[in-house]
């Protein structure tokens, strides 16, 4: 199957039974047609216009992203509407802010969810912006955002495994919180560094386990109630991984213990969320038994 027969297949996945009520939700934003939207790329992804909400449009919008719900990433104001979401996306991103400069760049976001990443690394004025992630009901969070922001950003509901087929390649590629979802994470690696044009480079971060050894923990069934978690490697093995996939010049940008600060229960999200995943009379370990959720932020270059 080519790429453009792939896109049509997929296409029909914002049909699924589950998914057209929300396209059909999607509808109700026509009405704010007559403002003009400004996007300012802050912590609260922004975006406002010249004039006010009357009381419907406020119920309308406040309405509209509601029936969007759980929102995993962001948050984002618009029009002063706040969607506090699960995640503050903000935190992860002003932490790589200063490893990256896009200008000019033609960049990939792998698994980018609503995009939340993408429309702050416009402030970059990258050449060209690709998001790819598989699923219907996160590209439909994020045509509800673009309506307003009316970005060229381009969402594919496609996967790390369809990057090195695409149609072009990268300058600059940031894959978080996926690679821990592969069965195979070198070959995810590899990928992406067949993706990447000559002296590319890569951000990817994994969750992480203490220790100077070169050994990933797998788990047996679910992490931190997580399912599809398959290797959560130390530092060193993550280091491997890439140079084995490729990459040179692999420098570890930071380590992070994931707290309740960046991950809660808000009225936007789910009703669980981290606190229920930590076993809760050690909060240093997970449900499971397994170390509790630390991430490391790695950053390399094609040889
Ligand atoms: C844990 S979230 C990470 C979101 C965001 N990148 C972040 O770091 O906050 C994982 C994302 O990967 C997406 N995903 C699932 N399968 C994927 C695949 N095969 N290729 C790329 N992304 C995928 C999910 O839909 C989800 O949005």
């Amino acid at each position: 199957m080519n790429l453009e027969q792939l896109r049509k297949q997929r296409a029909k996945w914002l049909e699924w039974k589950n998914i057209k009520p929300l396209r059909e939700v999607l509808e109700n934003l026509k009405e704010f047609d007559k403002y003009e939207y400004f996007l300012e790329p802050t912590d609260w992804l922004t975006l406002k216009s010249n004039s006010n909400l009357n009381n419907n449009e406020k119920e309308l919008l406040e309405k509209t992203a509601k029936a969007l719900i759980p929102w995993r990433k962001g948050p984002f104001d618009i029009q002063g509407l706040q969607i506090d979401s699960e995640w503050q996306s903000n935190k992860k991103y002003n932490l790589l802010r200063p490893h990256f400069n896009l200008k000019d760049k033609i960049v990939a976001d792998v698994g980018c969810n609503n995009g939340y990443y993408m429309f702050r690394m416009l402030e970059d004025q990258p050449k060209r912006l690709v998001g790819f992630d598989p699923s219907p009901f996160f590209k439909t969070q994020f045509d509800f955002i673009n309506y307003f922001a009316k970005t060229d950003i381009k969402y594919e509901m496609l996967g790390v495994e369809h990057l090195e087929f695409y149609e072009h390649k990268f300058d600059f590629i940031f894959m978080l919180g996926v690679l821990y979802h592969r069965s195979d994470p070198i070959s995810a690696l590899k990928s992406l560094n067949r993706a990447l044009n000559p002296n590319g480079e890569i951000i990817v971060d994994s969750f992480m386990i203490d220790g100077k050894q070169e050994v990933a923990l797998c788990p047996a069934e679910r992490y931190a109630k997580i399912p599809n978690i398959y290797f959560i490697p130390t530092v060193n093995c993550f280091k491997n991984w890439l140079n084995r996939a490729g990459f040179v010049d692999v420098e570890l940008i930071e380590i992070t213990q994931t707290d309740s600060d960046e991950q809660r229960v808000t009225p936007w999200t789910f009703e669980q969320s981290l606190d229920h995943f930590l076993d809760e009379n050690d909060k240093s370990k997970t449900v499971e038994g397994y170390p509790a959720p630390k991430r490391a932020y790695l950053k390399a270059r094609k040889k």
